[in-house]
């Protein structure tokens, strides 16, 4: 029988495309979805259940009908902006609903658990490059919504012997190549579709949030990694966790940083159209760097990513944006 893998969040941005490659190694993904920010058009691999992770008895009864051997667990709140503004609605949405799961888990016997962090649970640590090994201080809700269901995971392992591999990612981008699926939020608040809608007059510009951070060209550095080989990472950490090698947690980053102007500059180039911008202040809850120097995923998984140039990452994004999003 074929294995079922129940993935929440998978009508969302990351989920959709772990599906995806689930689905080509051999795997039926379940996606369990509110559709609060996911779609319903996304769920295009396997099964959908529609459900809310803080309803215990809808949980319990989606383990028991299809008796997944493993949780990819994507589903959550995710803005940084937001979680400033309203951290209340972080800690139950994020970490509430993390609670029930590892616990429907664990008493379903679904001891393999596979959990999307953020590189946002280390903060700002002064340009440091960042790998498992640094020490997390988050400078936001999200990231400390997100810190503390890694805690949480290890209690359980100590507890209920859940087995567990968190991936820390760092800014995910691209889309599905095939234009299958691909990232489509609203409101939209991402640094590479809002500049997509920009270059296309669906907007009427970009602000770049802050001009005056300690950078060489004064803008947030960050590090991306094409959502396509961030699945595939998945996959990875599923088979490692099933072949018996532990709960380990893996940054998931491409180790290259680019300020805001450089992917500006980036996305001219790959569309062959101006960016029209504007300079803004910061937005609350950015740090000014944020890039991986971790190899653990090559080393430990065999994760070599594909797609993470930067220039791939705009050009699928930008066949994506073409296709024309959900429900639009
Ligand atoms: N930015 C702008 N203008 C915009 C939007 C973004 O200048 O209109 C800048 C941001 O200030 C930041 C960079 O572009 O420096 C990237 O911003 P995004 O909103 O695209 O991504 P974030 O870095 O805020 O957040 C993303 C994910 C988080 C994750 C984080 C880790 O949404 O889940 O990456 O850096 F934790």
């Amino acid at each position: 029988m074929t294995d079922h893998v129940l993935v929440t969040g998978g009508a969302g941005y990351i989920g959709s495309h772990a599906c995806k490659a689930l689905k080509a190694a051999g795997y039926v993904p379940v996606t369990f979805d509110n559709l609060s920010t996911g779609w319903r058009e996304a769920v295009k691999f396997g099964p959908f259940e529609e459900g809310c992770l803080t309803d215990r008895a809808r949980l319990d009864e989606v383990f028991a009908r299809w008796k997944p051997v493993a949780v990819m667990h994507f589903a959550a709140l995710s803005l940084v902006g937001e979680s400033m503004k309203d951290p209340g609605k972080y800690w139950r949405g994020n970490v509430l609903a993390s609670l029930n799961l590892i616990e429907a888990a664990c008493a379903a016997g679904c001891l393999d658990f596979i959990f999307s962090s953020t590189c946002a649970t280390y903060g700002d640590q002064d340009g440091v490059i960042l790998d498992e090994t640094t020490r997390q201080a988050p400078i936001n809700a999200y990231g400390a919504s997100k810190r503390a269901i890694e805690d949480m995971l290890a209690d359980f392992a100590g507890s209920h012997g859940l087995r567990h591999v968190i991936f820390r990612y760092f800014n995910v981008a691209g889309a599905d190549p095939e234009a299958e699926v691909g990232e489509f939020h609203q409101p939209e608040t991402h640094l590479i579709p809002l500049m997509l809608d920009a270059i296309d007059g669906k907007r009427p510009a970009l602000t770049i949030f802050g001009t005056d951070y300690p950078t060489p060209d004064g803008t947030c550095i960050r590090d991306y990694v094409h959502v396509c080989d961030l699945a595939d990472a998945h996959v990875l950490g599923l088979e490692w966790l099933r072949a018996g090698k532990g709960s380990s947690v893996f940054c998931l980053g491409s180790g290259k940083g680019f300020s805001v102007r450089e992917v500006i500059d980036q996305s001219a180039a790959v569309t062959n159209r101006a960016v029209p911008i504007t300079e803004g202040a910061r937005r609350p809850g950015d740090a000014a760097v944020l890039v991986s120097g971790s190899t653990r995923a090559e080393r430990d998984l065999g994760w070599r990513p594909k797609r993470s140039d930067l220039r791939t990452m705009i050009a699928d994004a930008w066949r994506w944006h073409q296709a024309g999003g959900y429900g639009r």
